[in-house]
């Protein structure tokens, strides 16, 4: 490298250097300032969203994609479906039912499975329920389900984009949750 390359260099990673300090100058300010708005009574900014949607999306699919899941029986459903009623519904609404009042005000506010579900493989699911998502509000299951129940439940998310709301009370699911 010549006496103008190495120039160069240095001045390329001074300027990065500082942009860095910039940003951590930057990042700091909004911890100690107060100024970031945590009221879940407004939405997340765009920004704010896109990261966090992205972030649990690449971290669940690293960690999930190699589970082995069993394959879904009837049983499993209609086992599932009263979980479903007794731990999910109240947040997650199902076919016919909405989710609980006061489950609007969060922010995340949880999406209706009947439309989200479709989105994430059963191992996903698996894993959502079971490890939760850190700073969202959806709680892990695996501290108190076992794997076999935990199974049942992604069995029976995985029929929900599918499912009338006649089945939904049918298999017992659809009472009205508080
Ligand atoms: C206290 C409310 C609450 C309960 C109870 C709850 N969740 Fe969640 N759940 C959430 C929130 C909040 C998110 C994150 C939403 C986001 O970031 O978009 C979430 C995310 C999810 C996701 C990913 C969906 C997506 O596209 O974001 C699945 C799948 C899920 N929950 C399944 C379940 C199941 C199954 C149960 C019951 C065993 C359950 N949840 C119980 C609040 C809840």
């Amino acid at each position: 490298m010549g006496a103008g390359g190495k120039e160069a260099w240095l001045g390329a990673a001074a300027g990065a250097l500082g942009v860095l300090a910039v940003a951590g100058a930057a990042g700091l300010l909004v911890v100690y300032s107060g100024a970031y708005n945590v009221a879940a009574t407004e939405e997340h900014a765009s920004f704010t969203r896109w990261a966090f949607d992205t972030t649990m999306q690449n971290s669940v699919e690293r960690r999930a994609s190699d589970l082995p899941a069993p394959a879904p029986t009837a049983e499993m459903v209609a086992a599932g479906a009263s979980e479903y009623r007794e731990y999910c519904q109240h947040c997650h609404a199902g076919p016919g039912v909405e989710r609980a009042e006061w489950a609007s005000g969060m922010r995340p506010r949880p999406p209706h499975l009947t439309e989200a579900a479709a989105n994430w493989s059963p191992q996903e699911v698996f894993w959502l329920v079971r490890h939760g998502v850190k700073m969202s509000g959806m709680p892990a299951f695996g501290p108190t389900h076992d794997d076999a129940t935990l199974w049942n439940i992604v069995a029976f998310v995985k029929e929900l984009p599918a499912m009338t709301p006649e089945r939904y009370a049918e298999l017992g699911a659809g009472e009205e949750a508080h």
